[in-house]
Order: structure tokens, then C-alpha cells, then sequence
């Protein structure tokens, strides 16, 4: 029974445990880029789509659609969107690193945003999120 138990956790989970390791100690989010699935952060994307489209061209919903993100100047993505001004004066582009940053804590990286989510604490996560964003675009 405990063999059982044992063979059935390892085969329900995914191979995140392995990807961290391969990750190395101290990965930077370029460093956990490197193992990341987009397949996973699809699944993950699903804490989003309350709030965001990611179809070329889907309508804005609560929060700004979010078609080709990666790499975009920040607040500019949808036109008709109405960004608050906190988001609109934090300036660049959305590289890895500042999704990153946004994505462990929005209100603590530009604080007065409006997007109303507390965070993914797990870097893995992250970066899974992040490689999937990358494909849709
Ligand atoms: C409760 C609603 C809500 C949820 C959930 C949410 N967002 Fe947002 N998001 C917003 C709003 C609102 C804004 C606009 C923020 C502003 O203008 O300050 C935004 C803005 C953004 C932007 C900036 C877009 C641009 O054009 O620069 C990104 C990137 C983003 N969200 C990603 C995500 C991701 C990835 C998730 C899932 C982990 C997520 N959001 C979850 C509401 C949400």
C-alpha cells in the first residue's frame, strides 16, 4: 500500500521537482527560463483569463488583452484599454525579468496598478507562465 502510494505521487506530479534542479542553486529567471514549459503555464494562464484574453484581437476584459505581450512596451499593449497611470509611467518593455518581477507581486512592482492579483510565489511558476506568453504572439 505504501508502495502504491509512493509510485502513484510520482507519476501524478509533473517533472517540476527535476526542472528546479536543472535549474541550478540560485536560478536567475533567465536561469529558470531555460527549464521552463509552456504547456504547464497554459494551465497556469487559467488564474488570468478571469481577468485577460490572450487571442489575437479578443476583446479587453477586466484587465487589457494580452496578445504578443512579451517584449512589448508596458501599458501600451491594447489601445482601448484604460491603464492606470502607475502602469503607464513604469516605462520599458516587458522583458523576462520584469514579468518576472510583476508576476511575484504586482502591487509591490508598480505600486497603485489596478490589477487586482496577489501573485505567483513559486519561480517556477513564473517562468512557465512566461514561456507561454511567449507563444502567443
Ligand atoms: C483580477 C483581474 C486580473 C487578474 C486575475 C490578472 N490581471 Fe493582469 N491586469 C489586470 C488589470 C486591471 C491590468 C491593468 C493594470 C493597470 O493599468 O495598472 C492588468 C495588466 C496586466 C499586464 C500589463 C499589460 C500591458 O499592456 O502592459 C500584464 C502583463 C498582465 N496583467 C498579466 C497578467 C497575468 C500573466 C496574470 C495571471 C497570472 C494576470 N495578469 C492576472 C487585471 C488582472
Amino acid at each position: 500500500m505504501v508502495v502504491l502510494l509512493v509510485i502513484g505521487s510520482s507519476c501524478s506530479g509533473d517533472d517540476k521537482e527535476a526542472r528546479r534542479r536543472a535549474a541550478g542553486s540560485n536560478p536567475t529567471p533567465a536561469a529558470f527560463a531555460r527549464v521552463a514549459d509552456a504547456s504547464r503555464g497554459r494551465a497556469i494562464f487559467g488564474r488570468c483569463a478571469a481577468c485577460h484574453t490572450i487571442g489575437k484581437g479578443a476583446p479587453d476584459n477586466a484587465g487589457p488583452n494580452l496578445y504578443g505581450i512579451m517584449g512589448s512596451p508596458v501599458a501600451h499593449n491594447s489601445a482601448r484599454f484604460g491603464y492606470t497611470d502607475a502602469l503607464r509611467s513604469a516605462g520599458g518593455v516587458w522583458t523576462e525579468d520584469r514579468m518576472d518581477r510583476w508576476l511575484t507581486s504586482p502591487q509591490r512592482f508598480v505600486p497603485g496598478t489596478s490589477m487586482g492579483f496577489q501573485g505567483l510565489q513559486d519561480p517556477l511558476d513564473r517562468a512557465d507562465l512566461a514561456a507561454y506568453l511567449k507563444t502567443q504572439g
